[in-house]
């Protein structure tokens, strides 16, 4: 009998951390029958990471709605989720990080007797309030929980100060690193060609230092966001030898004020979301990356880049350790400060330039697919 998995993502970010688990499990299709299942929180942004890992769906809950609320989207995920939990009746069920669709996927399963698996899990601020809502996300994930899949020791240690039962704890990395990975190596292939990474190097200035920018965070929406664009705009108006991309979220709250107060300025380039190895190939070509992204903090010090984190708080502490991340809140002074250190201070940019990975080595999803293997047969 094969033991049943239902992987269940929704966003941009848990589709890239996730693409890489589903390829390995689907390698032992004589072992389990894998299935994967999207809420379909992002549509678009989600499309985009489906099409480049070659991922087509079993279920597809197409749930996004424009401008969506947390009411609304939890609610609709666990009542669109039920018949497919019911009608597959995974032994167990996988899912990834922080966002609504993990906490609202995790109490489905958790309703459905399926042992769930949270990949990512044990990363905590401390604060409820930051990043909102994904600390109470991941913390009612980790609640649920049978199996936790740590990137690192520090976020093992959260989950044991939880009281978790250490043997349900394994780190493994996080499997971002694998997407990385394996999309640095694609990237770099003379022989693959996309038509977005064209697109880019029509419209960047080989000669100009470029700075790369995204942000989306819930708690920046409204005054967060103008004061992210007014430092922006400032960089790029006093340093004209410099130029500015930013792949810009679709979401409303984000799209809205960054047309309006950086649209026209003409060396900062406002764009659609990239796919991912357009993306990649744009953190490998920028000097540095101001960025309120959880992924982007963890990929960027593997590929060399000092990070600004337009952020107050970091569930991802090991690379502000080391001293390639530093947390800059949305304060417009201190982005531009912290932005014209790096410009301008050689010494302070090589201190912050260091590549090194505290955050895995690629082999997270076979590590997570041993351990499984090794916990099914119980079941068996
Ligand atoms: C969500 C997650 C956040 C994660 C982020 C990654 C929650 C509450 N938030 O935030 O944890 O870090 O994704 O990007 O789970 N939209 C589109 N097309 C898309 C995607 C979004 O049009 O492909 C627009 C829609 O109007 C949608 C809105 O963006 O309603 C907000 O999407 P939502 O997933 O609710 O919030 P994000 O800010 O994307
Ligand atoms: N990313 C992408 N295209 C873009 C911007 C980001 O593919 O235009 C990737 C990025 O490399 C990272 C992930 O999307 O892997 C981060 O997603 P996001 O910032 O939306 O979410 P978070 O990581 O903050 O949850």
């Amino acid at each position: 009998m094969r033991i049943k998995n239902l992987i269940i993502f929704g966003t941009r970010p848990e589709a890239i951390k996730m693409a890489p688990l589903v390829k390995e499990f689907l390698k032992y299709n004589h072992k389990f029958d894998t299935k994967v299942c999207i809420t379909a929180q992002h549509r678009e942004m989600l499309d985009q990471v489906l099409s480049f890992f070659e991922i087509i769906p079993d279920f597809d809950l197409n749930l996004m709605k424009p401008n969506q609320n947390l009411y609304s989207l939890t609610s609709e995920i666990i009542n669109n989720l039920k018949p497919v939990l019911e009608s597959f009746e995974p032994d167990y069920v996988f899912v990834h990080g922080d966002t609504t669709t993990t906490m609202a996927a995790s109490i489905a399963s958790f309703y459905s007797g399926a042992k769930i698996c949270h990949v990512e899990a044990g990363l905590r601020t401390f604060d409820m309030t930051s990043p909102f809502p994904e600390e109470m996300n991941r913390s009612v994930t980790g609640v649920v929980a049978n199996v936790h899949f740590s990137p690192t020791e520090t976020s093992k240690q959260n989950l044991i100060n939880e009281n978790k039962n250490p043997n349900t704890i394994l780190v493994t990395g996080n499997t971002v690193i694998d997407a990385l990975l394996f999309s640095v190596d694609k990237v770099n292939n003379p022989k693959f060609k996309d038509q977005e990474i064209d697109d880019l190097k029509a419209i960047l200035e080989a000669d100009k230092k470029l700075i790369l920018v995204t942000g989306h965070r819930r708690e920046n929406h409204g005054q967060g966001f103008i004061n992210i664009c007014q430092a922006l705009k400032q960089i790029a108006l006093e340093q004209p030898e410099i130029q500015i991309i930013y792949p810009v979220h679709l979401n409303p709250n984000v799209q809205k004020p960054v047309y309006e107060l950086l649209g026209g300025i003409s060396n900062i380039k406002l764009i659609q979301p990239l796919s991912y190895p357009a993306f990649v190939w744009l953190m490998e070509k920028s000097y540095l990356i101001l960025t309120d992204s959880g992924g982007v903090q963890e990929e960027a010090p593997g590929l060399g880049k000092p990070v600004l984190v337009m952020r107050d708080t970091t569930e991802r502490p090991e690379a502000v350790d080391a001293g390639t991340v530093i947390l800059v809140g949305t304060n417009t002074t201190e982005i531009i400060n912290k932005t014209k250190q790096l410009l301008l201070q050689p010494d302070t940019y090589s201190n912050m330039s260091k590549l090194h990975n505290p955050y895995g080595n690629g082999k997270a999803c076979s590590q997570i697919v041993e351990y499984i293997l090794e916990h099914s047969k119980k079941l068996q």
